[in-house]
């Protein structure tokens, strides 16, 4: 048995240490954007490689914060893509904007920046690039795109904390950077919690403000907000992780590797550019000439896959109110009839790995 996702050995590893964190909160008697915070927004910044950051309570939320700071709101559209899951669209909708779509490459499924000028009207107010899979967006046409339109760019960083294109990680060169500590993710809480980071006092100071009530110091609400705190205990156990980051994501690169070099030539083709450090490695996703049968093959030997995502946003019930056709995004609405992601975290062994491509290549033979 493979199982799809497994976060049982870190956590095994890290156990001392993060109940000695934990016992640190509880002796404190300080459960809320306490001291752990404080340091772990420190910390995390610095990794991030911006000036500021703050800590909130799930990645959804801080693409919400970074989209209000940022003075998106009601009546506005946001450019962003359908194939990366609700989340990011689900944020843009909480503020009262509108998603447009701008279709996705076809090498690696990231946003394609000659979509943008199509997607571009008098109501844009800001690009969402996703850095999905753990693949960093090209951000240099972006960011000149946005520039010339006057633009707000959010990068959505929660599947790519780690990677590092050009020596920098992501999230550090639009006007935010929006990350997720959801357990499964390169850097994972023991629950829900995500953070903002940014080279804009001024963007964090309305995002530490909006996150409880929109209070200033007299704790009188100056802007209207929410409550969006992290809390003490999953500061001090991202505090735990923080350090086991860079062995973690190393580990993730050498498996993705053998995946790399297992399928080359085979039916089931990797995404390109999966070996330098431009990639996070969150998620091990693969084009699948014949997705059913690759995962009736997988269900038959006792390996778990996933599918993100089955289905682009655009065409969910939900969004149905865009308007937006079948065929309306051609490689986004392709892309989704053909990902299928393959076991990949931290503990998982090589061997496995090898038996997951013999599995994909025999059901294929
Ligand atoms: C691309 C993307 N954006 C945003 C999010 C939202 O993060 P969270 O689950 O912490 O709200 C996620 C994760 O679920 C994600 O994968």
């Amino acid at each position: 048995m493979i199982p799809f996702y497994d976060g049982r050995r870190v956590l095994a590893d890290r156990r001392d240490e993060l109940l000695g964190a934990v016992a640190r909160v509880i002796d404190s008697g300080v459960l809320i954007l306490g001291p752990e915070v404080e340091a772990f927004e420190a910390e995390f910044a610095a990794r991030v490689g911006t000036r500021e950051g703050v800590g909130v309570a799930s990645g959804t939320d801080a693409l919400l914060l970074a989209l209000r700071a940022l003075d998106v709101g009601p009546g506005d559209e946001v450019i962003t893509v359908s194939n990366a899951g609700v989340p990011t669209i689900a944020a843009i909708r909480l503020v009262g904007a509108v998603p447009r779509f701008v279709d996705v490459d076809s090498d690696r499924l990231l946003l394609e920046p000659t979509g943008l000028e199509a997607a571009l009207n008098e109501r844009t107010r800001a690009v969402i690039p996703v850095h999905l899979y753990g693949q960093a967006v090209d951000l240099d046409p972006v960011l000149a795109f946005a520039r010339a339109h006057d633009l707000r760019v959010i990068e959505d960083c929660a599947q790519a904390l780690g990677a590092r294109p050009g020596g920098r990680q992501v999230g550090g060169r639009g006007d935010a950077g929006c990350f997720s500590f959801y357990p499964t993710k390169n850097l994972g809480g023991l629950g829900d919690a995500g953070f903002v980071a940014t080279d804009d006092a001024a963007v964090a100071e309305r995002v530490r403000a909006l996150r409880m009530y929109g209070f200033d110091a007299a704790r009188r609400a100056r802007i209207e907000g929410l409550n969006s705190r992290l809390d003490e205990v999953q500061a001090a156990v991202l505090r735990v992780r923080l350090p086991h980051l860079e062995a973690e994501l190393e580990e993730r690169r050498a498996l993705a590797q053998r995946y790399r070099e297992g399928l080359q030539g085979t039916p089931h083709r990797t995404l390109s550019g999966t070996g330098d450090d431009a990639h996070a490695h969150h998620l091990m996703v693969v084009l699948s000439p014949d997705r059913e049968r690759s995962r009736a093959a997988l269900d038959a030997a006792a390996i778990g896959s996933a599918v993100h995502y089955p289905v682009p946003v655009h065409r969910m019930e939900a969004y149905a109110f865009l308007g937006l056709a079948e065929g309306t995004l051609p490689a986004t609405e392709q892309a989704c009839r053909s990902v299928l992601s393959l076991p990949l975290h931290p503990g998982l062994e090589p061997a496995d790995i090898d038996r997951v491509i013999d599995v994909l290549n025999g059901a294929f033979a």
